[in-house]
């Protein structure tokens, strides 16, 4: 069978949804395949900072009602180390905007819903499998759906579904360049049922590494803590990971976190990864697909949805007037934004771990570097002006 629609989105995921809502608000007709579940995308936890101009822009929409219910604003962040917490303030160092910690798959929740009452097409376990004739002005991608196979034809064709795309590797190869850089180190993640630890969230330094002490709600915590990125979570029992978490948070003035039965553990690696362009011809890449960001910035959220705001618009000139400026002015654009985010995020991660191998001077060099964000007003806007995002473009 073949279906036809304007724009065929691959993946249901933060960029994937969002877009195609946008385009609907657009009256652009879009159809999105996603391989997993609906139950699997709303529950699968992932990070859970938005900054503010995506915040902003879920308001617009008129998507905030749930997230305002339920999340928490942060106005600064707080960085530890040699033992002493200092505070932050995005008030005082980003002209008063704020992040909201709210969950990514919340997030998705809320999005499928709005698709789906607006009735949006999106087929669940739909498996694209190739991208035919990307080079024409009419790409097909062909997927498997309950054992069958079909096709969805479309004006334009865009890969929002992750690093694994099958729709980046249809850009020739000999017009693309991926860049990628991999951290020797992963990240040790928890939810735990106890109440929060801290009013925002606490970035650390230790001399043994990272932690990082966030919150989803007043009864679950999200913590994190430096690992290898080869180690096993059936390595860590509850017992080992509380005494890991209070060694690298300890203070001089015996801060200890709350506690609680540990309901999810998980090690993600960190890397890098951007693909450039962002387009060719009637493909496009939105996302993870195009780029990856360690999750110490927590800037993952916002580029997938900064990257879709963008594309929305191309497309809206392109249906409404017939011009291609915006579509053709789209990879560079998004990739701006994109490099100062990857920049942001691999000095966050430089600045926050211990890297095996490091000696003591980069470790000093590191406390240094630390206390000038705490200490200067030019380095703490450096942080916090990053930190809560850039306006959407
Ligand atoms: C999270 O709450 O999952 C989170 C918060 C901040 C980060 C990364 C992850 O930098």
């Amino acid at each position: 069978m073949t279906l036809r629609t304007q724009v065929g989105i691959v993946g249901a995921g933060p960029a994937g949804l969002m877009l195609s809502h946008l385009l609907h608000l657009q009256g652009i007709e879009s159809v999105i395949l996603e391989s997993r579940s609906r139950e699997e995308i709303e529950s699968t936890v992932r990070a859970g900072v938005l900054e503010h101009g995506t915040v902003q822009l879920l308001t617009e929409l008129g998507l905030d009602a749930r997230m305002r219910r339920e999340c928490a604003e942060h106005h600064g962040i707080y960085l530890r180390f040699s033992g002493e917490t200092h505070h932050l303030s995005f008030t005082e160092h980003a002209d008063g905007r704020s992040i909201m910690l709210y969950a990514q798959h919340e997030f998705i929740k809320d999005l499928v819903a709005a698709r789906l009452a607006a009735g949006a097409q999106i087929h669940f376990e739909a498996k694209a499998t190739a991208v035919i004739d990307p080079e024409s002005r009419q790409p097909r991608i062909r997927y498997l759906q309950n054992g069958a196979e079909h096709e969805l034809r479309c004006d334009f064709l865009v890969g929002c579904d992750g690093y694994h795309s099958i729709v980046r590797p249809a850009f020739p190869a000999d017009r693309r360049k991926e860049l990628a850089h991999v951290y020797p180190m992963g990240w040790f993640g928890i939810l735990v049922e106890a109440p929060p630890s801290s009013d925002e969230l606490i970035y650390a330094l230790h001399d043994e590494g990272f932690a990082l002490v966030s919150t989803r709600s007043p009864t679950l915590q999200r913590m994190y803590f430096q690992c290898d990125p080869k180690d096993d979570v059936a390595n860590w029992s509850d017992d080992r990971i509380w005494a890991r978490f209070h060694r690298l948070l300890e203070t001089k003035d015996g801060w200890k976190p709350k506690t609680g039965p540990i309901v999810s553990k998980s090690i993600v690696g960190m890397r890098s990864f951007v693909a450039e362009p962002m387009q060719h011809g009637r493909l496009f890449i939105a996302g993870d697909t195009a780029h990856i960001v360690p999750p110490t910035g927590a800037k993952g959220l916002t580029l997938a949805v900064a990257d879709v705001n963008l594309l929305a618009r191309g497309l809206d000139e392109f249906y409404r007037r017939g011009t291609t400026a915006g579509l053709d002015g789209y990879s560079e654009a998004a990739l701006r934004r994109v490099w100062r985010a990857e920049h942001f995020s691999w000095w966050m991660t430089s600045m926050l771990h211990r890297f095996p191998g490091a000696d003591e001077f980069q470790h000093r060099l590191q406390l240094s570097q630390l206390a000038y964000v705490c200490g200067s007003p030019a380095a703490a806007r450096t942080l916090a002006e990053n930190y809560v995002g850039f306006p959407m473009p």
